[in-house]
């Protein structure tokens, strides 16, 4: 890893950017646009089937050249053929990072510790289809002889938002005769819940870990097997109605789980990087081999994209470095995410753990403390909802918050009058954010004195809209790839890892030494700070209490 000197804050294009954001930072994009009738159709680029529109940002054909000059000066080339080719990018774990060769093509080589990755990647794909035909067909039959009717998913972060995400995102094509559900939460709730009208019977758990070592996952999975022995009656039962999907065999092995239903991926796939891996196998248990293909494909098709497009034409490039202009010059602290897409439902959840693990970090590559800021704070819902809860604060709030608005030309559920509803207000929303309206607009239609003020839009609020046909699997795939290269670009930018996550580690550790606390009969002999000490008596006296 080369050591990058001077700093990013000490960078000519950052110092040129530093100037242009004091000399445009009052521009409105209602100056804007009416300066360049033609902006609305300018500002946008189409790759790969989706269309995005980023006219509506405080920027300027400047801003877009410093900004692209800062990608060159950190020589984000480099680290793109670097993540690709396979070198050791994740340097804290001394780890590859190759979640782009889980959707190479047959023909493609990856080498990874003089070894080929690709055979392996196709191999375990293969083996997956294979079960999930299988489970689809009514081949694999539970303990019992009965065919399996539901799927339960227990995993956590990684190894459950994804293919939580992705099952609602496609849920349109999954097999409606077939449940899937998702367990993640180590709160028992979660479990008692998602089984409560099962049928042991006909249920298959699979237990997604890529440590094999989580806790909440590991209980989960515990409480599985009693529920499931509860009714069967014997162990034998277990190996029809439990598969894993890990790196670790030892672990799975120990679980009881036999290794035969084990499905791998490697230690080059990061959690939030792991739907496409066999961490989506309840994925493609749900809508089938060939539509989790398209998804890769769909993945491949923006992996392409990103890895060859010159920048300034680049979907995942552009978006980055629009974020890096928010989020270091306008120090904007948060992006929204807004699909206009109820099946997208689970898509900021997902966006959050891929964006905010990966890039809510304070040293940089060489362990410096920063002194810019990194990774956002990623939140949203899908619209319509969001507008009649939290949209009052991003159109006349204090705060500065960047959108992105993502939405779909067709729709899967074509009910008369909705999906034009819904667009309508997907691009009246991005219009009102952008233009606002003037106290003397607001005049105009005779709105009182006194209420003026409060009525008054400001406007020149960014947003970014995203535009693609239709949610099919090939398009969800290009969606989730153009958000993982738009962090990863983000990260390289900030000179930081994207692809590890220590700052989960010290609550795992100091939840393991409260655990026995709880749990003894004997009252504990307590030495935290004075707050958790007290804490953990009210709670052990309270428990149990009537
Ligand atoms: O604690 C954070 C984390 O390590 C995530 O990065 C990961 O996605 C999640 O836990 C689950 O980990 P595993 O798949 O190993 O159970």
């Amino acid at each position: 890893m080369s050591v990058k000197t001077p700093t990013l804050t000490q960078l000519p294009a950052w110092k040129a950017l530093e100037d242009h954001y004091q000399k445009t930072r009052n521009l409105h994009l209602r100056t804007l646009f009416a300066e360049d009738p033609e902006r609305g159709k300018r500002l946008t680029l189409e790759a790969e089937g989706i269309y995005l529109d980023y006219s509506k940002n405080r920027l300027t054909d400047e801003t877009i050249k410093l900004l692209l000059s800062l990608a060159e000066s950190v020589g984000l080339r480099e680290r793109i053929d670097a993540m690709f080719r396979g070198d050791k990018i994740n340097v804290t774990e001394k780890r590859a990072v190759l979640h782009t060769a889980l959707r190479a093509t047959k023909d493609q080589k990856i080498i990874v510790d003089g070894q080929d990755v690709v055979p392996e990647v196709h191999e375990v794909l293969d083996r997956m289809a294979d079960f999930s035909q299988r489970v689809r067909s009514g081949e694999w039959k539970g303990f019992t002889g009965k065919r399996i009717r539901n799927v339960v998913n227990i995993g956590i972060g990684g190894s459950d938002l994804g293919p939580a995400m992705a099952y609602e995102a496609l849920k349109h094509y999954s097999d409606r005769n077939m449940t899937c559900r998702f367990v993640s939460n180590v709160d028992g709730t979660d479990f008692a819940e998602a089984v409560i009208d099962l049928d042991p019977e006909d249920t298959l758990f699979i237990v997604s870990s890529k440590t094999f070592t989580t806790i909440e996952t590991l209980t989960n999975a515990r409480s599985a097997r009693d529920w499931l022995l509860r009714t069967l009656k014997d162990d034998k039962a277990v190996a029809k109605h439990f598969v894993a999907v890990s790196t670790n065999a030892t672990e799975v092995e120990k679980f009881g789980i036999d290794t035969q239903n084990m499905f791998g991926f490697w230690d080059w796939v990061g959690g939030r990087y792991s739907y496409d891996s066999a961490i989506g196998l309840s994925l493609m248990i749900a809508i089938g081999p060939e539509n989790f293909r398209q998804m890769l494909a769909g993945f491949h098709s923006m992996d392409e994209h990103f890895r060859t497009t010159p920048f300034e034409r680049n979907l995942p490039v552009l978006l980055a470095l629009i974020g890096v202009w928010y989020n270091n010059f306008f120090g904007a602290e948060t992006v929204a995410i807004l699909p206009y897409d109820q099946y997208l439902n689970r898509l900021s959840a997902y966006l959050q753990q891929l964006d905010m693990e990966s890039n809510g970090k304070h040293v940089d590559l060489n362990g410096n403390v920063v002194n810019y800021q990194t990774g956002p704070i990623i939140w949203g819902q899908p619209g319509t909802n969001g507008q009649h809860a939290f949209y009052q604060l991003i159109h006349q709030g204090t705060k500065l918050i960047p959108c992105d608005f993502i939405g779909f030309c067709q729709t899967l559920n074509p009910l008369k009058p909705h999906h034009d509803l819904l667009m309508a207000n997907f691009l009246a929303q991005t219009e009102a954010l952008a233009f606002g309206k003037t106290s003397a607009e607001v005049a105009a239609d005779g709105v009182p004195d006194f209420q003026i003020p409060h009525r008054t839009f400001e406007g020149n609020h960014p947003t970014n809209t995203i535009l693609a046909s239709r949610l099919t699997p090939e398009a969800l795939g290009k969606i989730i790839a153009l958000y993982e290269h738009k962090v990863f670009v983000q990260g390289t930018i900030w000179n930081i890892n994207s692809f590890d996550q220590w700052g989960v580690e010290l609550g795992k550790v100091l939840a393991n030494r409260i655990i026995p606390e709880l749990e003894s009969a004997q009252e504990p002999k307590l030495s935290h700070d004075s707050s958790t000490n007290t804490l953990i008596q009210r709670y052990r006296q309270l428990r149990n209490a009537e």
